[in-house]
């Protein structure tokens, strides 16, 4: 099979830890390059995982005429300058979230892949956990009715650490908004088929004393309708979060426990209910949970063949740039509402 070259900048965090093991897996991709702060570290990841070339300058890595696509998985306020460069050297670009600093920046490396005829893609890879994809599909089949009510969490432990660019607002644009609840906001809209149009939220810095969030907790009303609350949380420990998802419809309800986050796991339950008209009893008795029946991979895995399918087959990307575009600029209305104490519309 024909395998996409890629190359890695910002290889030694999420990169190492998740996606070039995923990538390692696909079929259609190669790993030809990484980039990373110095040679040190660069010249380790590339001997860890049997690769050509090492780099400490990210130019150098896109440059190389091997290298057919580009993942950028540095640090927010680290993506810009090589997204603009991996596009005017004509390189297709799979980008981290949050892609940039502002909605603004988005915009721009957006245009430049477009002017430059490149394949350009968010790293949502959320989407590609069997369970996401399966209850999509039963959605979409109306086995729940018509959605008008959801919920996701994402939470973890970050104390204060004077070295992670996460707690500083300049190098990461924000905190569990930006970092965590983005997952939870684009994994409920994907299932639900309909995106956030208004925003209430509540985001600020409770416990620790860093100059970013480390509490998000937001309702967002979507297109169709129905209104979701999503928390995403620095402050609480990561053996007490169950990261649920929950989503009521008019005929039934699914309910998930740890569905969101980095490995391909978790348990689902489905309820479907008949109508029967109104029930004064309000009698829950005949609800049986249903198990939905998928099987569990690698989603990081998921997230590179398809990108790279696309690039082979000139087909259509599964998360385009612009799907993280619409979630900055649902993150913007939320710390706007946070702000103005005020419901606020998601600008485009
Ligand atoms: N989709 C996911 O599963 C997922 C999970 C975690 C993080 N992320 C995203 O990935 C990005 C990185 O997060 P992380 O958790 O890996 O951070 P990290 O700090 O763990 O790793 C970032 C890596 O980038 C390197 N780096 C720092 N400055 C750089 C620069 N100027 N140029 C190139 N490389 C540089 C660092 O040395 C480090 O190895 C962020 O955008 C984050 O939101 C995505």
């Amino acid at each position: 099979m024909k395998k996409v070259k890629w190359g890695v900048i910002g290889a030694g965090g999420i990169a190492d830890r998740r996606t070039i093991p995923g990538m390692m897996l696909a079929d259609n991709a190669e790993l030809v390059a990484v980039m990373e702060i110095n040679m040190e570290l660069a010249e380790k990841i590339r001997a860890k995982y049997g690769c050509k070339y090492a780099y400490d300058n990210y130019q150098e890595l896109i440059d190389n005429p091997e290298v057919e696509a580009i993942y950028i998985a540095s640090p927010v306020f680290a993506h810009v300058e090589p997204a603009m460069a991996v596009a005017k050297a004509k390189k297709h670009l799979l980008c981290e979230k949050p892609i940039a600093m502002t909605v603004e920046q988005t915009k721009e490396i957006i245009e430049a892949c477009k002017a430059a005829g490149v394949k350009y893609a968010t790293g949502f890879m959320m989407r590609f956990g069997a369970y996401h994809m399966a209850i999509k599909k039963l959605i979409e089949e109306g086995k729940i009715g018509n959605v008008v009510s959801a919920r996701a969490q994402l939470s973890g432990w970050f104390p204060e650490s004077a070295k992670n660019w996460r707690q500083d607002k300049k190098l990461s644009g924000g905190g569990a908004l930006v970092d965590m609840a983005v997952h939870c906001i684009d994994i409920l809209e994907y299932m639900i088929g309909s995106e956030t149009e208004e925003v209430a939220a509540f985001v600020d810095t409770r416990t620790f004393t860093y100059n970013v969030d480390d509490s998000a907790n937001i309702l967002i009303k979507l297109g169709n309708g129905a209104v979701g609350y999503v928390d995403a949380h620095f402050n609480v420990p990561d053996a007490a979060v169950k990261n649920r998802v929950e989503i009521y419809g008019t005929k039934g309800s699914v309910i998930c426990e740890k569905t969101i986050g980095q490995i391909d796991e978790g348990n689902v339950e489905v309820y479907m209910s008949e109508d029967k008209g109104y029930d004064a009893q309000q009698d829950r008795t005949d609800s049986e949970a249903v198990k939905l029946d998928v099987e569990f991979g690698n989603m990081y895995t998921r997230e590179i063949e398809s990108f790279s399918n696309s690039i082979l087959n000139d087909a259509e990307v599964a998360i385009p740039m612009e799907v993280g575009l619409h979630i900055q600029q649902v993150t913007d209305a939320a710390y706007r509402s946070a702000e103005n104490k005020k419901i606020e519309k998601v600008l485009k």
